[in-house]
């Protein structure tokens, strides 16, 4: 009795210890985990300047503007947002925004808030499967290897890309990478459906659908 006390209590110690500095562990990495969504970083960030267009900011919901300003690339837009241009501050200010967020942010702004978002695995808004982005948008650069695309089904070019990891590749496809453009160029494909897309091209026989 007296034994099994003692070690109970010793358990107990163990855990108010532990407890805190896992819970300090996880909010710390909350903060770092980049998962803000796209709507969050507008609504909390960029609406300062971007709701009433402000020296200049293309205005939120004006699809004409943003259009304008897409169709020199959503990389070069989501470039200039993270690097900042003229009156555009870098980040909107807000170093703590990383390159992702942004990017997500610029996403949401340009397709108009149809953009959706990351960590929700079946909210794709396109309701398509890689396989079927892959055939329908990235197979036009990535079936030839157009301006040094990876090709699909050629393990040969993608083994060396794939040494980061595949998240980096999911990263760059959101992104860009050099000439490959930002969501391939696709304002309104979210984070899911280019995780969806970069995994079937890299590991085509199994295709993780939903
Ligand atoms: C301090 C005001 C301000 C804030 C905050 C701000 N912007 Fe801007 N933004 C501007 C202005 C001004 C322009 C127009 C720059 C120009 O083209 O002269 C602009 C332009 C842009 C453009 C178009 C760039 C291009 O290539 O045409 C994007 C994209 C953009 N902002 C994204 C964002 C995002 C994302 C946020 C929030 C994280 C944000 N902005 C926050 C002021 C701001
Ligand atoms: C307009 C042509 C084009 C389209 C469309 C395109 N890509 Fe690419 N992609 C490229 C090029 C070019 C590269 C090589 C870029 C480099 O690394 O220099 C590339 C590279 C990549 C990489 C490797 C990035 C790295 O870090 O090594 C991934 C992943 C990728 N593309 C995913 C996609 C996905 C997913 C789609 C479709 C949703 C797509 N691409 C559509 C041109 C394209």
């Amino acid at each position: 009795m007296k034994t099994s006390m003692i070690h109970r209590t010793y358990r107990l110690s163990i855990l108010a210890i532990a407890l805190p500095s896992i819970v300090c562990f996880q909010s710390a990495m909350a903060e770092t985990r980049e998962n803000r969504s796209g709507k969050v970083v507008v609504k909390t960030v960029c609406v300062g300047c971007h709701e009433t267009g402000k020296d200049g900011a293309p205005k939120l919901g004006d699809q004409a503007e943003w259009a304008k300003r897409a169709s020199r690339g959503l990389s070069t837009v989501t470039e200039h947002a993270i690097i900042g241009i003229r009156k555009m501050p870098a980040h909107g200010a807000h170093a703590s925004l990383s390159d992702l967020e942004m990017s997500r942010a610029v996403a949401y702004m340009v397709s108009g808030g149809k953009a959706i978002d990351p960590s929700k695995p079946y909210s794709s808004p396109s309701q398509k499967t890689g396989k079927q982005l892959v055939k329908e948008r990235c197979s036009e650069c990535h079936a030839t290897g157009k301006d040094g695309a990876p090709r699909i089904g050629v393990m040969g070019d993608w083994k060396p890309r794939l040494q980061a990891g595949v998240e980096n590749l999911v990263t760059s496809a959101i992104r860009g990478h050099n000439k490959m453009p930002a969501r391939a160029g696709m304002a309104n494909l979210s984070d899911t459906d280019l995780r969806a897309a970069v995994t079937f091209m890299v590991v085509p026989q199994q295709p993780p659908q939903p």
